[in-house]
């Protein structure tokens, strides 16, 4: 199926990725199914779209007709089957393989041979996903971020067994949703999260050495080097748990200490310190 011809996307997952990917994919005129795991997970999806269309609408950036016109493309399901007749399907399930690998394997039963089924995964070997289908040259990375509606990058990630068209197909998708895309092989960390997870663990040490506070850290990063936020507040976005998951994958895959989660890390996913999604992380968010 070529790029321009598709006209229906199915998005597995509604959490901070995949609400977002819905949003991106409804706002570019796209028509949407959503899957989610049962009722609540899916209400508490629906409400984070609505969340940040409500700020893109606040902020300038959507009129209240687009954002009907957005929210009226939007399908949403607690059944993968539901996505049988979807033109390509972008997964954004929970980061564990396993879990990606049953959604991936469902998906190879029920939806058409032509269909691309591509990852958001962050970190996961996109290879292992493959092996669960019938269709390795139509597998594909499309790993977007944090928050989807504003930042501008998508990377493509090709397996081993990627067509050329499928990659061209990743692309030119990318294009229709806004996003620039950049091309990178299937190894952990992609592009930007080899080169993210030790700077941000870098600022972890830091602050836990008491070399610098936590604001003059992130103020450092802002105003010396322009950033948008500093390391700890960055943290704090991403999921301090995502940010352990995404370390640990880089570091089993290159036995590599600069990509090990620091102690002070690990300590506070334990504490339940999640960051802005469980409202206190390196900051306190409130409730
Ligand atoms: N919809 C559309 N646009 C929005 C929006 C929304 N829901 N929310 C904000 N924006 C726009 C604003 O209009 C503004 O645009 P302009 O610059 O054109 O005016 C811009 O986004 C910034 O918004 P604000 O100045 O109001 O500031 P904010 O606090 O809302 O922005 C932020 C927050 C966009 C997150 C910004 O701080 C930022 O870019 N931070 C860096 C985020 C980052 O690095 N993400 C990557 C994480 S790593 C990752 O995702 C990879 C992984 O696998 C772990």
């Amino acid at each position: 199926m070529k790029a321009e011809d598709v006209a229906t996307v199915g998005v597995v997952g509604c959490g901070i990725m995949g609400s977002g990917i819905v949003e991106v994919a409804a706002k570019a005129g796209l028509d949407v199914v959503v899957a989610e795991l049962n009722d609540e997970a899916m209400a508490r999806g629906r409400s984070r779209v609505e969340g940040s269309m409500a700020r893109a609408l606040e902020r300038g950036k959507l009129e209240p007709a687009a954002r009907d016109e957005a929210l009226g493309r939007i399908t949403d399901t607690t059944s993968v089957n539901e996505l049988a007749e979807v033109d390509l399907v972008i997964e954004a399930a929970t980061e564990s393989l396993e879990t990606k690998k049953e959604i991936f394997a469902r998906l190879d039963e029920i939806t058409r041979p032509d269909v691309v089924l591509a990852t958001n995964t962050s970190s996961l070997p996109i290879a292992e996903l493959a092996t669960v289908t019938k269709r390795g040259d139509r597998i594909v990375g499309m790993h977007f971020f944090n928050p989807p509606p504003v930042m501008k990058l998508l990377e493509i990630v090709r397996t081993l067994t990627t067509s050329d068209e499928t990659v061209a197909f990743a692309r030119m998708m990318g294009e229709r949703l806004g996003k620039t895309t950049v091309l990178a092989k299937d190894r952990a960390g992609f592009i930007v999260n080899f080169l993210l997870i030790p700077y941000l663990n870098s600022a972890i040490t830091m602050l836990d050495e008491g070399f610098a506070t936590r604001e003059d850290i992130d103020t450092a990063v802002e105003l010396g080097l322009g950033h948008p936020m500093g390391p700890l507040k960055l943290l704090d976005l991403i999921g301090l748990d995502t940010a352990v998951h995404v370390a640990n994958v880089l570091y089993d895959e290159f036995k590599d200490p600069t990509y090990a989660a620091p102690t002070l890390l690990k300590r506070m996913v334990t504490a339940g310190y999640l960051g802005r999604k469980s409202g206190r992380g390196f900051y306190d968010y409130g409730s």
